[in-house]
């Protein structure tokens, strides 16, 4: 399969420290491929630097050095102008941890979706984009009188989440990069998401980066599993190869820290 997207010896350095300055070396020369369709998670303790890299992948923060390609185009060097950049954001788009961060308080939930018509250029309020909202809802499983016409703080953040998804199918990017999507959902909101990510790929070929603590949800909706610790991936593999036979002490320890029933369960 072709590489949809190429990291190429990415580093970020922060600097930190109010008193004593200190450089933190949040991403440390990171490379891998993702190709079309895949679904790859990316799993690691906190502070890891896993947000850091889908934030420069998503050209939200610059990189120390190093460079990223999408297809043909290097992402920090090629793409200049704001065309450009919607073109990007057009084909790579995320969902992060937090739904009400995504959402503006002061405007009806419909906003997020009427923007996603205007950036892949259909006018919002005809009768192509109401049918178009309606069907994006329907994928997600939602009514459009349960969400339409009402104010974030009158939706759940499971409601909330859909409706980001709704958003992401009506765009159809080539690659979603989802930041820990469903650690604020019930378990039931939870699976229902991971299976629209699994359609999403089958049926459209989306590739996915899943950035995530939840070994157990890596497991079962992963081609690849990346783990990362301090800066590095310092393994990859098959969630076979990852659960069952880490090589590497932190996975280890990492596997160790899930439940007992997750290991009983999947083991
Ligand atoms: N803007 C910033 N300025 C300084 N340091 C930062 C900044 N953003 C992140 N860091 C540091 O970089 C490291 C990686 O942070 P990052 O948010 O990427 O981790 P993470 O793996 O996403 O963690 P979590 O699982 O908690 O979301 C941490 O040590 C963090 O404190
Ligand atoms: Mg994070």
């Amino acid at each position: 399969m072709d590489a949809i997207l190429r990291v190429e010896k990415l580093s970020k350095v922060f600097e930190s420290g109010f008193i004593r300055r200190s450089l933190v070396k949040a991403v440390d020369n990171v490379s891998f491929e993702l190709s079309e369709g895949e679904i790859v998670s990316l799993v690691g303790q906190s502070g890891s630097g896993k947000t850091t890299l889908a934030k420069i992948i998503l050209r939200l923060l610059e990189p120390s050095s190093g460079d990223v390609w999408f297809m043909d185009k290097n992402v920090w060097k090629d793409l200049k102008t704001l065309d450009d950049l919607k073109w990007y954001w057009k084909n790579v788009h995320a969902i992060f941890q937090n739904p009400y961060a995504s959402f503006n308080p002061f405007y009806k939930v419909d906003r997020v979706l009427n923007q996603a018509l205007k950036l892949i250029g259909k006018e919002p309020n005809s009768e192509e984009a109401k049918r178009v909202i309606e069907e994006s809802l329907k994928f997600v499983g939602l009514g459009p009188d349960e969400v339409l016409g009402k104010y974030p703080h009158q939706l759940s953040g499971g409601q909330l989440q859909r409706i980001l998804i709704a958003r992401t199918w009506i765009i159809k990017p080539k690659l979603l990069i989802a930041d820990e999507p469903v650690s604020m959902l019930d378990v039931s909101t939870r699976g229902k998401i991971i299976e629209l990510f699994d359609i999403m790929r089958k049926k459209y070929g989306t590739t996915i980066l899943f950035v995530s603590h939840d070994l157990g949800i890596s497991y079962v909706i992963s081609d690849r599993i990346f783990v990362m610790y301090q800066g590095k991936i310092i393994e990859e593999g098959s969630p076979d190869d990852i659960l069952l036979n880490p090589t590497h002490e932190y996975t280890k320890e990492l596997i160790a820290s899930v439940p007992t029933l997750y290991r009983k369960w999947s083991f």
